[in-house]
């Protein structure tokens, strides 16, 4: 049976993350090998809203596999949450005669499909794209992989002028309401206590660690906090442990969007690559209001409602074995 599918559009919402280009990249190929005609979107929802939507070929994606960013933009649209700019959207696609839509993004971005689809019949297939790695559905998400070797260089160098200087420092790494990457960063950084948002900070067993570090004679300590921890940031918890242990020298730093941008890993290059593949393939198939994960590395389908609604449960394993490695 041919599927009623002719034309699709790609875009790329929310945070931006390296990988993302290689999706669209293998998106818009997928789509034209399948002889769909594929369009891009540009700027997220916002540029669907105005209709800011090009025709794209395979040359379009040329030389992008390898680049950070996207080359579609992104942004966060207010616009999109109100009913007006989702029928204004809606216009927008039937104009161009655009008959599914593949979303790359986080959270946010498949909440508003999901808006969307509650009032509009043009269906989405969500990839998932963001570096903090916290969507239910997938082991992985575009960008985590190479955010978090960017962050482990950065801790590597730290640790480097720390040592020199016998000083204990809080490094601050991304992740709004999840730990993943300070829980990978952390572990393949030696740090000695890695704080997150989904396991609650006790202070006490913090001093200690610290404390014991100091007894071994420890030359330097790293403390990797994840900006969304419960405690506040790097800089409030810092201040908080000067008033206690001063025995080290403190310093804070806030690595901030350098996590966010470079070129890809080889890992999410190939993860970009197979996702768009596989979102083309399934809405050919007739999948529609999904997410397409990797589990186990085998391709995985998600509803975009499980996506949002369910939380991808860190493994406090990995915070203990952080814990063991670094005493
Ligand atoms: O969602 C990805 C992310 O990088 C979060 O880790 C971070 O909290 C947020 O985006 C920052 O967003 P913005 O670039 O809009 O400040």
């Amino acid at each position: 049976m041919s599927s009623p599918i002719k034309s699709i559009a790609v875009m790329t919402s929310g945070g931006d993350s390296p990988g993302m280009n290689a999706a669209i990249r293998a998106v818009v190929r997928a789509g034209i090998s399948n002889g769909v005609k594929v369009y891009g979107i540009k700027r997220g929802y916002e540029g669907m809203i105005e209709g800011d939507i090009i025709p794209m070929q395979s040359n379009s994606v040329s030389n992008i596999i390898q680049r950070g960013g996207t080359v579609l933009k992104s942004a966060r649209s207010d616009r999109f949450r109100t009913v007006e700019g989702r029928k204004q959207a809606y216009n927008q696609l039937v104009a161009n005669n655009i008959d599914a839509v593949v979303a790359i993004g986080g959270d946010g971005t498949f909440s508003g499909a999901l808006q969307f689809n509650k009032e509009h019949d043009i269906p989405f297939i969500g990839i998932p794209g963001t570096i903090d790695c916290d969507l239910y559905g997938t082991d992985y998400t575009l960008g985590f992989d190479t955010a978090v070797n960017t962050v482990v260089d950065a801790i590597d160098r730290i640790r480097d002028t720390a040592d020199s200087h016998d000083r204990l420092f809080f490094v601050e790494v991304m992740g709004r309401d999840a730990g993943y990457i300070a829980l990978y960063s952390g572990i393949a950084g030696g740090a000695e206590a890695i704080l997150i948002p989904e396991s609650k900070t006790d202070e006490l067993s913090l001093m200690k660690t610290l404390e014991k570090g100091w007894e071994r004679n420890k030359s330097s300590m790293i403390v990797v906090v994840a900006e969304g921890d419960e405690q506040g940031g790097a800089y409030q918890i810092a201040e908080k442990v000067k008033t206690k242990f001063n025995n080290y020298d403190i310093r804070v730093s806030v690595l901030g969007h350098i996590q966010r941008g470079g070129s890809p890993s080889c890992f999410d290059r190939v993860l970009g690559s197979r996702m768009g593949v596989a979102a083309v393939e399934a809405l050919l198939a007739g999948r529609v209001q999904i997410m397409i994960g990797v589990v186990n590395n085998h391709i995985h389908y998600t509803s975009l409602e499980k996506a949002v609604k369910h939380n991808q449960d860190i493994d406090m394993n990995l915070l203990k074995l952080g814990e063991i490695l670094s005493s």
